[in-house]
C-alpha cells in the first residue's frame, strides 16, 4: 500500500493508536467516557435552563458525572501502554505498519464497539436521567435522602398546611439565578453530610434563603393575605378532669387598623421595616424603622447598643418562621390532641400525666418508643384499675399519641427538642410579635411600638368555659 491509497482514513500516527486501542482496559475506557459523556449532555439542557428546582441535579451534573468520566479517559492511554508494553516495540511499529482503512479489522472493530455502546448509552441514559431529575425535585428525596438530617423538618412538614407543598417550592423558588445560587451551597451541604460536620440542630434563621416575598408570594396573592380570622384556642387543665377551658380571638390579618390589618401595616405598599437584631436567631431586636407613606419613625429601647449590628429588611418570615416546620410544645401539642380526640378527654388526669411523661428525657426514639406508652399504661394500671379494665382500648389509644406527639417533635440524633426553634406568630409562648411590640420600643418623641390587647386581635374571651361569643356564632362547645 502506498502512502496515497485513497480509501486511506487519518494521519498515519493513528493506525498504531487503534491497534493499541484494541484492549479490554481501553476499550472500558472508552465506554465508561461516552456513557459519562451522554449523561453529561442528557442533563445539559435541564441544568442551564433552570427547569429543575434541585441542587443535587447540578451535583451530579458538575460533581459526580466528572469523576468517571476522567476515569475513564486516563483507562484509555493506560491500557494502551500496558498493551504496548506487552507486544513490545516491534509489534506497535513493524516497518509497514497498514495505512488506516475501512478494510483495517482493528479500525472496524472499534467502531462498531463505540457505535454499539452509544445507542445503548442513548437508551439508558435518556430514560435514567428523566428518572433522577423528577425523583431529585421530589418531597421524598429532599426529605429523605439526607434522612438523620432533613428528619426534623420533614415530619413536621408533613404534619403542616404545605405538606403538598415541594420544599424547592419555598427553599429555591422560580428562576435560574437563586437555582445556581443553592446549587453552589447544596454543594457544601453534600459534603458537610458526607463528612458528618453539620451542625446539630440546623441552625435556624436560614441565613442565605431567598426573600420570602419572592417564594411566598408565588403562592399567596399579597392583595388576599388573608381576612380577620376568628381562633379558637382550647386548654385542657391539670385538673382530673381535665377542665377544657375556650380562649377566642379575633385576628385582625386584613381587616383591621383601617381595613389595612397586620398584614399592611407591615408590608402594605409603600411600607418598609427594618431592624437591627443583636442575637443570631433574632430574637433580641433593639432596634426598628418604620419607614411609610406618613414618613420615617425609630424606635429603640432605652437601653439600646446598636452599632455593628446587623439590619434586615421586615418580610414574612419575621412573623411566619415556622409556616411549614412548625414544631410544637408538650402543654399545646396535647391540648390540640385532646381537642381532636386522639388522646381522650375523659382519662382521669390524662393531661397532667402525659405532659410529666413527655417532659421526661429520652436518651433516643427506640427508648422512647417502650418506655413513653408503658408509662402511661402503667400510671391508669396502678392509679385507676377501674379505668384501666373498663377502658383498656382508649388508654393505649392515647398512649401511642402520645408518643406519637413525642415522636414529630423531639430529634435526639439532631439535638432538637421542645422550643428548639421558636415560633414567632404570636407571643404567648416565644416573644413572637412582642420583640418589637413589647411597649419599651420607643421613638425621639416617645411614640412607641403599640402593645394594645386590641391593635391585634380583639380579646373576645379569655380561657373561658364555653365562651357565650361561640354559643352566640353557633359554634359553641357541642356538650
Ligand atoms: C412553605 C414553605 C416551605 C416548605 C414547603 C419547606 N420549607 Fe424548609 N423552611 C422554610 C422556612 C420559612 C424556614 C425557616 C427560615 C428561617 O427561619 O430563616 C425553613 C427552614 C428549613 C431548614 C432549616 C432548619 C429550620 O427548621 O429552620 C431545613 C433543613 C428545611 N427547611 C428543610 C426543608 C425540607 C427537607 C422541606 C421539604 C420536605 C422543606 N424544608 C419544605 C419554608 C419551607
Ligand atoms: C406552592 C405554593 C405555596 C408556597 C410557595 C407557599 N405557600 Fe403557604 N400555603 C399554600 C397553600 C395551598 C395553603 C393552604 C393550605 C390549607 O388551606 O390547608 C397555604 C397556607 C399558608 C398559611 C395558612 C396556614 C394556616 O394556619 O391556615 C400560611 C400562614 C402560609 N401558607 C404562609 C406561607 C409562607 C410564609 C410562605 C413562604 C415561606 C408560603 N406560605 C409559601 C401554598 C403555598
Ligand atoms: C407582622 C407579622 C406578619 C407578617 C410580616 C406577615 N404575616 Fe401573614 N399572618 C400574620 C398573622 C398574625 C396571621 C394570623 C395567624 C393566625 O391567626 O393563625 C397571618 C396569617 C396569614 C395567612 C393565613 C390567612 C388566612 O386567611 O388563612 C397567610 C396565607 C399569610 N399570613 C401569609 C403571609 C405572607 C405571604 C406574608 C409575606 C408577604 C405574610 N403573611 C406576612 C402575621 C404576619
Ligand atoms: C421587627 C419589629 C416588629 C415585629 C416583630 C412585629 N411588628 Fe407590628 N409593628 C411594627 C412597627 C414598626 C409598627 C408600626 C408603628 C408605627 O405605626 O409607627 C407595627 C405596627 C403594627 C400594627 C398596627 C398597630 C396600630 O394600631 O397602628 C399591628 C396590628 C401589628 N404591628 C401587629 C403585629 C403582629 C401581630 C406581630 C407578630 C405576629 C407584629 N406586629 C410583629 C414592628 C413590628
Ligand atoms: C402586636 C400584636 C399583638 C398584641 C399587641 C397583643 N397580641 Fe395577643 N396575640 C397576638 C397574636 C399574633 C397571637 C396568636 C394568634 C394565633 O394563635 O393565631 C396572640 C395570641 C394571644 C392569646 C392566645 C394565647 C394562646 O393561648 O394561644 C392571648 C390570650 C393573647 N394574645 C392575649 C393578649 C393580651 C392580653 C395582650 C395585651 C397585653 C395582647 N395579647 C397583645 C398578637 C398580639
Amino acid at each position: 500500500m502506498t502512502p496515497n491509497t485513497p480509501n486511506r482514513l487519518g494521519p498515519k500516527w493513528l493506525s498504531p493508536v487503534i491497534h493499541l486501542c484494541n484492549n479490554w482496559i481501553s476499550l472500558t475506557g472508552v465506554v465508561i467516557v461516552t456513557t459519562a459523556s451522554i449523561f453529561w449532555l442528557f442533563l445539559l439542557p435541564t441544568t442551564l435552563s433552570g427547569g429543575t428546582q434541585s441542587p443535587y441535579i447540578g451535583i451530579l451534573a458538575f460533581l459526580t458525572i466528572p469523576v468517571p468520566f476522567f476515569g475513564g479517559l486516563l483507562l484509555i492511554p493506560l491500557g494502551m501502554w500496558l498493551q504496548r508494553r506487552r507486544e513490545g516495540r516491534t509489534a506497535v511499529y513493524p516497518p509497514d505498519f497498514p495505512f488506516l482503512a475501512w478494510s483495517n479489522p482493528e479500525l472496524r472493530r472499534l467502531v462498531y464497539f463505540i457505535g454499539a455502546t452509544t445507542v445503548i448509552n442513548v437508551v439508558v441514559a435518556s430514560q435514567l436521567t428523566y428518572g433522577a431529575i423528577n425523583y431529585m425535585d421530589s418531597v421524598t428525596f429532599c426529605g429523605q435522602t439526607c434522612h438523620n438530617v432533613m428528619q426534623p423538618e420533614f415530619t413536621a412538614y408533613q404534619n403542616s398546611p404545605h405538606a403538598r407543598v415541594e420544599c424547592v417550592k419555598c427553599h429555591i423558588g422560580p428562576g435560574a439565578s437563586w437555582f445556581v445560587r443553592s446549587k453552589l451551597s447544596g454543594v457544601g451541604q453534600v459534603f458537610a453530610v458526607a463528612f458528618n460536620t453539620y451542625p446539630r440542630p440546623i441552625p435556624t434563621p436560614v441565613e442565605n434563603l431567598r426573600p420570602a416575598r419572592e417564594t411566598c408570594e408565588s403562592c399567596h396573592w399579597p392583595q388576599k393575605y388573608g381576612e380577620d380570622r376568628l381562633q379558637v384556642i382550647p386548654t385542657y387543665a391539670s385538673d382530673e378532669s381535665n377542665t377544657r377551658t375556650e380562649t377566642v380571638l379575633l385576628v385582625k390579618i386584613g381587616g383591621g387598623n383601617h381595613g389595612i390589618g397586620i398584614h399592611g401595616t407591615h408590608l402594605g405598599p409603600g411600607v418598609t421595616i427594618r431592624y437591627a437584631h443583636s442575637d443570631q436567631a433574632r430574637q433580641q431586636i433593639p432596634w426598628v424603622e418604620y419607614n411609610g407613606p406618613m414618613g420615617k419613625t425609630v424606635y429603640a429601647t432605652p437601653d439600646a447598643k446598636i452599632a455593628g449590628l446587623p439590619v434586615r429588611v421586615m418580610d414574612c418570615l419575621d412573623c411566619h418562621n415556622r409556616p411549614t416546620h412548625t414544631y410544637e410544645l408538650p402543654e399545646r401539642g396535647l391540648d390540640t390532641a385532646m381537642n381532636t380526640g386522639l388522646i381522650s378527654p375523659t382519662l382521669p388526669f390524662a393531661k397532667k400525666e402525659a405532659l410529666e411523661i413527655l417532659k421526661a428525657s429520652y436518651a433516643s426514639r427506640a427508648e422512647a418508643g417502650l418506655r413513653i406508652p408503658a408509662a402511661f399504661e402503667k400510671y391508669y394500671q396502678d392509679r385507676y384499675p377501674a379505668v384501666w379494665e373498663q377502658r383498656k382500648s382508649d388508654v393505649t389509644a392515647s398512649a401511642l399519641q402520645v408518643l406519637a406527639l413525642w415522636n414529630r417533635n423531639i430529634f435526639p440524633d439532631m439535638k432538637v427538642t421542645w422550643g428548639s426553634y421558636p415560633n414567632d406568630l404570636g407571643h404567648t409562648d416565644f416573644p413572637g410579635c412582642f420583640r418589637c411590640h413589647d411597649g419599651s420600643h420607643a421613638s425621639q418623641d416617645g411614640k412607641s411600638i403599640t402593645q394594645d390587647c386590641n391593635a391585634c386581635h380583639n380579646l373576645l374571651a379569655a380561657d373561658e368555659k364555653s365562651p357565650k361569643v361561640l354559643g352566640d356564632l353557633g359554634i359553641g362547645d357541642p356538650k
